[in-house]
C-alpha cells in the first residue's frame, strides 16, 4: 500500500543523518515548508518540498491525500511510563489536596504499595484490557512508541504477570513498545525489615524467569531516600545487566543521594525524573553519554519544583521528555501537554521540546533507527495537526486538541 501526502504546510523534524541531540543542538529542528511525504508499506519512502515532487515521485500512487494547512510531525516517543496498573488513585489525589505529601502517603501504605495490592488481585486479562485502552488513548494523542515498566507487582507472580501483559501488548499493538523490569520500585511490606531478602528475590527468583521468557529490555530501580540506595541499585542493575538488561533509572526525584554518579558508572541508557539536581549532578550528566529524561507532569501533579531543563540543556546534557503515565504521580499520558508544560514552566523552546519528545525519546528507548524523525526507512508514525499558524502554536495553545489524525506504521488509527 502506497500513500502520498501533498501540500503539507510544514514537515517537521526531517533528518537524513541524525545523532542524539545535546545542548544547543536541541534547538535545531529541521523542517520543510510546503512539503510532500510518500509512505510505502508502513515505511517513509520519500519526502521533500512540493517543487521536487514530479522528479522524486514520477508516478503518483492511487492514494493521494492533500494536507492543506496541516503540519506533520513524527509521532511522540514516550520513553517512560507505568501504564499497566489495576486501578486509579483519586483518593490519594484528595489526600494531597488536603496537605499530605507524596512521601507521607507512601509511608502509610498508600502510593506504590496501594497499587501493588490492587495489581496482585487483578487478572492478567483485566490488566491487559485496561492497559490496551490506555495505549489506544495515547496513540490518538499522537504517541507512536512507548516504554512500559513493571513495578506494581513487587511479588514474583505480580512482577511476572505485569511483564507478561507488556509482552502481549508488544505482540498485539502496532506501537513500538519497550519493556522495563522495575521490581525495585519499593520494598513490599513482607520485606520491610529484610531488604536483602527482597533484593535476593529480585535476583534469584524474578530475573532468571524474566530472562528466560524474554520479558524485559531494561532494568529500573527507584533510587531514593526510603526506597533503594545507590549501592542497592548497583547490585540490582549488575544482576540485570548479566542477563543483558540495560539500566533505565528513576533518579533524583525527591533527593540527590548519589544516584546520578552511580547511573553513569552503570552506563545507564537514561536517568529519569531529575527534579532535584545539584550543580555537580548536572555537570556529571553533561559530561556523560547518559540521557536525562524529564517528567514534568510528575512535578506538576505533585506540586514539586520542575526539572531544571534550562540548566541541563545549557550545560550540554542530552534531554528527552516523557509522561511517566502512572496512577500516583502522573495520571496522564498526553505528550502534547508534556511539550506545552516544558515550554511554559521549564522554558524550553518549542523546537527543543519537539526534539526531546521525538528523536531523543526514541534514543532513550534505543528505537532511534525506526522512529523519532521523518527519515527515509523509518516507520511512518506521523501526527497530522489541524491547520495551525506555526509550530510554536502547538505548545502555546496548551489544552486544545490540535491533532487531526495519527498514522502508525502507515495506517490511520
Ligand atoms: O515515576 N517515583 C516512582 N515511581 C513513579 C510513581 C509511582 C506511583 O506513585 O505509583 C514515578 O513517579
Ligand atoms: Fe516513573
Amino acid at each position: 500500500m502506497t500513500t502520498l501526502i501533498t501540500h503539507i504546510r510544514q514537515l517537521v523534524n526531517v533528518r537524513e543523518q541524525q545523532e542524539l541531540l545535546r545542548g544547543r543542538a536541541l534547538a535545531h529542528l529541521p523542517v520543510i515548508d510546503d512539503a510532500f511525504i510518500l509512505v510505502e508499506d508502513g515505511i517513509i519512502a520519500e519526502y521533500g518540498p512540493m517543487y521536487e515532487l514530479a522528479v522524486k515521485v514520477p508516478q503518483l500512487p492511487k492514494v493521494v491525500i492533500e494536507a492543506g494547512g496541516q503540519f506533520i510531525l513524527p509521532a511522540w516517543c514516550d520513553s517512560h511510563t507505568h501504564l499497566v496498573f489495576a486501578s486509579t488513585r483519586e483518593e490519594e489525589f484528595i489526600d494531597k489536596i488536603r496537605g499530605m505529601s507524596y512521601a507521607e502517603i507512601a509511608a502509610k501504605g498508600g502510593g506504590i504499595l496501594n497499587s501493588a495490592n490492587k495489581l496482585n488481585a487483578a487478572s492478567e486479562d483485566e490488566l491487559f484490557n485496561s492497559a490496551w485502552a490506555r495505549l489506544e488513548e495515547i496513540s490518538k494523542l499522537g504517541t507512536g512508541a512507548v516504554e512500559i515498566k513493571s513495578g506494581y507487582g513487587l511479588t514474583v507472580e505480580g512482577e511476572l504477570k505485569m511483564l507478561r501483559v507488556i509482552k502481549k501488548l508488544k505482540e498485539k499493538s502496532s506501537l513500538s513498545i519497550k519493556a522495563t523490569f522495575l521490581g525495585a520500585h519499593t520494598y513490599p511490606l513482607a520485606y520491610k525489615e529484610n531488604h536483602q531478602g527482597y533484593i535476593n528475590s529480585i535476583i534469584n527468583d524474578m530475573l532468571p524467569v524474566i530472562a528466560n521468557e524474554k520479558l524485559a529490555d531494561y532494568i529500573d530501580v527507584f533510587c531514593e531516600t526510603g526506597f533503594f540506595s545507590p549501592s542497592e541499585m548497583e547490585i540490582i542493575c549488575k544482576a540485570g545487566m548479566s542477563y543483558g538488561l540495560k539500566p533505565k533509572l528513576h533518579i533524583n526525584q525527591l533527593n540527590s543521594i548519589g544516584g546520578i554518579e552511580s547511573a553513569i558508572e552503570l552506563n545507564a541508557v537514561s536517568v529519569d525524573h531529575l527534579e532535584t539536581m545539584t550543580d555537580a549532578d548536572v555537570t556529571a550528566l553533561a559530561a556523560s553519554p547518559v540521557i536525562g529524561t524529564l517528567l514534568p507532569t510528575a512535578a506538576f501533579f505533585l506540586r514539586m519544583q520542575y526539572q531544571p531543563a534550562r540548566q541541563l540543556i545549557d550545560s550540554g546534557c542530552a534531554i528527552a521528555l516523557a509522561t511517566d503515565y502512572n496512577p500516583g504521580s502522573s495520571p496522564s499520558g498526553n505528550m502534547n501537554f508534556i511539550t506545552a508544560l516544558s515550554c511554559i514552566q521549564m522554558k524550553m523552546l518549542p523546537e527543543e521540546a519537539v526534539n526531546a519528545a521525538t528523536l531523543n525519546g526514541a534514543y532513550a528507548m534505543e528505537l532511534e533507527k525506526e522512529t523519532g524523525s521523518i527519515s527515509v526507512g523509518k516507520k511512518a508514525n506521523l501526527i497530522f495537526t489541524r491547520p495551525i499558524p506555526s509550530l510554536a502554536y502547538l505548545p502555546y495553545s496548551f489544552g486544545t486538541n490540535l491533532i487531526d489524525k495519527v498514522m502508525i506504521s502507515g495506517v490511520f488509527i
